[in-house]
């Protein structure tokens, strides 16, 4: 009896195609049957009113959602613009494939005066999921959480936002913390949302980190509240 990996490095090539056409081909026959079958199932199912709509199945409208499903006495639904996500897209690492593709909005900035010097025209790209998982699906699994000022806008008197009572408070409710940054008085232990630390940094981004070091550029963790300069994220 072979095993799978020997299977694999005797037939090689055609073998690794075949198991990538397999998946691609489930994930169509997933999609094609999801949406065949829905006409002769939903109608029956569902309901005409809800007590919550939430809009988006992304990070935000997936926990929110959640939430409220959490007491059995609340009808949600949740209405998401995208496709189906089939087993490939769990995949972190096949994220850069999936911006600009069907499952992303193409939002960019307008041409950029003080930043995006590296890119066409100045240029940047703003990835946005059109899929079930939203835009947690494009990034990598990167956990950022927005700039500090991104939410004044959700007050009518922002005179009475304050970060930490109204969004971190939240975000740290969310959060098990389990990497560099555990005793940090902006990361918390114990809530559903798990992060972590890179398992592994390449030889190449550790040079780059040192590089930038040396320049005495300090690296920053990313949700530290000051979203300049440069976080050891990169692998
Ligand atoms: C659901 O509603 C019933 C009847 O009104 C009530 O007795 C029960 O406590 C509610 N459950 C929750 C989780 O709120
Ligand atoms: C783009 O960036 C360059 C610097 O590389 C700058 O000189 C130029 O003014 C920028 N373009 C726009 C449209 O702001
Ligand atoms: C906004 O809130 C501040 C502090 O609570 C208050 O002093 C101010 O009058 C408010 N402004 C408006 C337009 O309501
Ligand atoms: C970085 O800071 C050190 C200590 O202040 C200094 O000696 C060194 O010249 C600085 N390096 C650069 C590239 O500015």
């Amino acid at each position: 009896m072979i095993s799978l990996t020997s299977f694999a490095i005797r037939c090689g090539f055609p073998f690794v195609s075949f198991i990538i056409f397999m998946l691609i081909f489930m994930c169509i026959l997933k999609e094609w049957m999801f949406t065949y079958f829905s006409n002769y199932l939903l109608p029956e199912k569902i309901i005409n009113e809800f007590d919550y709509i939430v809009v988006g199945s992304g990070s935000a409208g997936s926990i929110v959602a959640l939430r409220l499903a959490e007491n059995s006495n609340n009808t949600v639904l949740v209405l998401e613009a995208g496709i189906c996500a089939g087993i490939l897209f769990d995949i972190p690492g096949l994220t850069p494939l999936l911006q600009k593709s069907l499952v992303d909005w193409h939002y960019s900035t307008v041409p950029q005066k003080h930043g995006g010097w590296a890119l066409k025209n100045n240029i940047s790209n703003w990835p946005m999921g059109s899929i079930y998982g939203g835009t947690s699906r494009l990034n990598s699994m990167i956990y950022a959480r927005g700039h500090p000022s991104d939410f004044k806008s959700w007050f009518k008197n922002d005179s009475n936002y304050l970060y930490e009572k109204h969004i971190l408070s939240y975000f740290m409710k969310a959060e098990d913390q389990r990497g560099r940054y555990k005793s940090s008085q902006l990361h918390s232990t114990g809530g559903p949302l798990a992060v972590d630390d890179l398992p592994f940094i390449t030889p190449f981004a550790q040079h780059f980190l040192d590089a930038v070091s040396s320049l005495n550029f300090s690296i920053h963790d990313l949700n530290g509240g000051e979203n300049r300069g440069l976080w050891g994220v990169i692998s």
